[in-house]
C-alpha cells in the first residue's frame, strides 16, 4: 500500500453541495484528487442541499461545474470513476427531523462520516441538531468548517459552542485555506529544515518582515457578504495572521497538530494590542475608487453591483504589528491586503539588518540589506537579494545587487502543486488535524482583531479612497516612511 492510501474509507457528506463553494472549489478539488488516485476507492461523497433533486441531477451539476472551473480537461477515466461516488440527499438543513434520511446512506461500520459544512454559519446550529437527533455520529465521525467563523469573538464563541455540542474538538477540522498552500508549507520547511534561517530568524539579524496579499479581483458579486465583513475580518484576521504564526513562531517540538497550535498560539498571544490611543498610526484602512485593472476600466466599490453607496467598508489595510517577545523586540511586521490592487501578489520579504561598517564605499556608498522573499502566490518560489562583485579588473572592487533564485516550477519540474483545498480536504479524509485552527487560535486572533475593528468604529474612521489597479492609499506608503522604510515593489 502507498502513502497515498493509507486512511479509511469516508463518507464525505457536503452540506450546500449546490453553494458556490462546493460549486467552485470543494468537487474540483475533489475530481484533481481523484486523477491523482488520492480518494480510496470505497470513499463515498454525499451532496446535501435543499433542492428538490435526485442523484442523476446532482451528478449532471457537478459535471457542469468541472466544465466551468477545472480549467484543465475533464478525463473520461476519472469522471467516471468520480461520478460512480457522487450521490445527493434533498434535506431542508433548517429541518431537525429531516437529517433521519443520512441512516440511510451512511455506512458507519466500514467508513468514516466526515462533515464538511460548506454553508453559512447561521445554518450550523441547525445541522449540528440535526445529526445529534440522528444518532449517526459516532466517536470517529468528523466535522470541517471555514470561515467566516464568526464576524467577532463573541459571535465566533457562539459557533464554537454550537458546534461543541455536538462534536469533541478533536472532531472539529477549522479550515483556512492558506495552510493548504505549498508554500505556506514550505515555511515550516525552510526554517526549521535549514541552520541559516534557523539561526539568524530573530532581532539580531532580521530589520523587518512585510507580508502582502494583494489581490486584483473586486467583489465579484459577493458585495452583500462582503461589506458586512471588510478585509481586516475577511483576509487579514485569518490569512495573514495565519502566515505571521508560521514565520513568527518558535521551534515546535514535532510537526503534531498540539505542538504547532501551541505555538501559533503564544505568537497571537504576544501581539501588542492595537487601541484607540494608537490606531491612527499603526492601521490604515482603503476603499478603491474606479480604476484600470490590466488597461481595462473597473468600478469603483461604492460603483458595483448592489452596492451601498454611503459605505465606509474597507477594501484594504495595512498594519505595523510588533510582537512583543524575546525573538522578535524591536523587529516591525508590516501586514498589507487590498481588492483591486496592481496584481495578485503573495509574498513575504524578510529584510536582514543593514551591516555595521561599508568597506566598499568606492564603489557602494550605502550597502543594502539582504532580503529573503518568499513567493507564496503566483510562481512560487524563493529568493535571497544579496551583493556579488561583478568580475573584472578595475581599481576598485564593484558591488552588484544579485539574486539567488529557486523557482519551484524550475526546481520541482516532475512535481504538481496541490492546490489549498485540495491538500486540505485530504487531510481531513485521513484525520490529520495539524493543518488545522485550534479554537483558542480563532478566538485569540479574534481579540486582537476586535480591538482593532472596535478603535476604527469608536474613531469614526473612514476609508481612504485609491484607485484600482493601485497599491492602495498613499497613507500606506506613510506608514513605512515613518519609520524610515518601504514597500517591496
Ligand atoms: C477568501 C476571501 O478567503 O480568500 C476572498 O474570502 C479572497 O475575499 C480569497 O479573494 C483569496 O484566496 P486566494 O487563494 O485566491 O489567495
Amino acid at each position: 500500500m502507498t502513502d497515498k492510501k493509507i486512511y479509511k474509507p469516508c463518507d464525505l457528506v457536503i452540506y450546500g453541495a449546490l453553494g458556490d463553494l462546493s460549486k467552485r472549489k470543494l468537487l474540483i478539488s475533489l475530481y484533481r484528487l481523484e486523477k491523482a488516485c488520492f480518494i480510496e476507492p470505497d470513499t463515498c461523497i454525499i451532496g446535501i442541499d435543499r433542492h428538490d433533486i435526485g442523484s442523476p441531477e446532482f451528478i449532471e451539476t457537478a459535471y457542469n461545474s468541472l466544465q466551468e472551473f477545472l480549467n484543465d480537461d475533464l478525463e473520461d477515466i476519472v469522471w467516471k470513476r468520480f461520478s460512480d461516488r457522487l450521490s445527493y440527499l434533498k434535506i431542508d438543513l433548517t429541518r431537525v427531523d429531516q437529517y433521519q434520511q443520512l441512516n440511510t446512506v451512511i455506512d458507519q461500520k466500514s467508513r468514516i462520516m466526515v462533515n464538511y459544512f460548506a454553508v453559512s454559519p447561521f445554518l450550523f446550529k441547525s445541522i449540528c441538531q440535526g445529526l445529534a437527533k440522528s444518532g449517526i455520529l459516532t466517536a470517529s465521525s468528523r466535522m470541517v468548517m471555514e470561515k467566516p467563523i464568526g464576524h467577532d469573538l463573541k459571535s465566533s464563541k457562539e459557533i464554537n459552542d454550537e458546534v461543541a455540542s455536538v462534536f469533541s474538538e478533536q472532531q472539529v477540522y477549522r479550515i483556512d485555506h492558506y495552510l493548504g498552500k505549498e508554500t505556506v508549507l514550505n515555511l515550516l520547511a525552510l526554517r526549521f529544515a535549514n541552520s541559516i534561517f534557523t539561526t539568524n530568524w530573530n532581532h539580531n539579524t532580521i530589520d523587518h518582515i512585510q507580508i502582502t496579499v494583494a489581490e486584483e479581483v473586486g467583489i465579484e458579486g459577493r458585495w452583500d457578504y462582503f461589506d458586512k465583513t471588510g478585509q481586516l475580518r475577511d483576509m487579514l484576521q485569518n490569512h495573514l495572521l495565519q502566515i505571521l504564526t508560521f514565520i513568527a513562531m518558535e521551534p515546535p517540538v514535532n510537526l503534531e497538530a498540539e505542538s504547532i497550535h501551541n505555538e501559533k498560539i503564544k505568537v497571537l498571544k504576544a501581539l501588542r494590542p492595537i487601541t484607540i490611543s494608537n490606531v491612527e498610526e499603526k492601521t490604515v484602512r482603503g476603499q478603491y475608487a474606479a480604476g484600470y485593472i490590466k488597461g481595462c476600466a473597473v468600478p469603483g466599490y461604492l460603483e458595483e453591483d448592489g452596492a451601498n453607496t454611503e459605505s465606509t467598508t474597507e477594501s484594504f489595510v495595512a498594519l505595523r504589528v510588533d510582537i512583543d517577545n524575546w525573538r522578535w523586540a524591536g523587529v516591525p511586521f508590516y501586514l498589507r491586503t487590498g481588492k483591486r490592487l496592481t496584481g495578485k501578489r503573495t509574498e513575504i520579504v524578510v529584510y536582514f539588518k543593514q551591516l555595521p561598517h561599508n568597506i566598499f564605499k568606492d564603489s557602494f556608498r550605502e550597502l543594502p540589506p539582504n532580503k529573503l522573499i518568499i513567493h507564496l502566490q503566483p510562481n512560487e518560489g524563493v529568493e535571497i537579494e544579496m551583493l556579488n562583485k561583478i568580475p573584472g579588473i578595475d581599481e576598485h572592487i564593484k558591488l552588484k545587487k544579485t539574486k539567488l533564485d529557486l523557482s519551484f516550477s524550475d526546481t520541482f519540474k516532475t512535481s504538481r502543486i496541490f492546490g489549498g483545498y485540495e491538500k486540505l480536504i485530504l487531510e481531513a479524509m485521513r484525520g490529520n488535524p495539524t493543518l488545522f485552527l485550534s479554537r483558542e487560535e480563532i478566538e485569540q486572533a479574534w481579540t486582537w482583531i476586535d480591538s482593532i475593528q472596535n478603535a476604527w468604529t469608536h474613531n469614526k474612521d473612514t476609508p481612504k479612497p485609491y484607485p484600482a489597479g493601485t497599491w492602495g492609499p498613499v497613507a500606506s506608503v506613510a506608514l513605512l516612511a515613518r519609520d524610515g522604510r518601504d514597500w517591496e515593489e
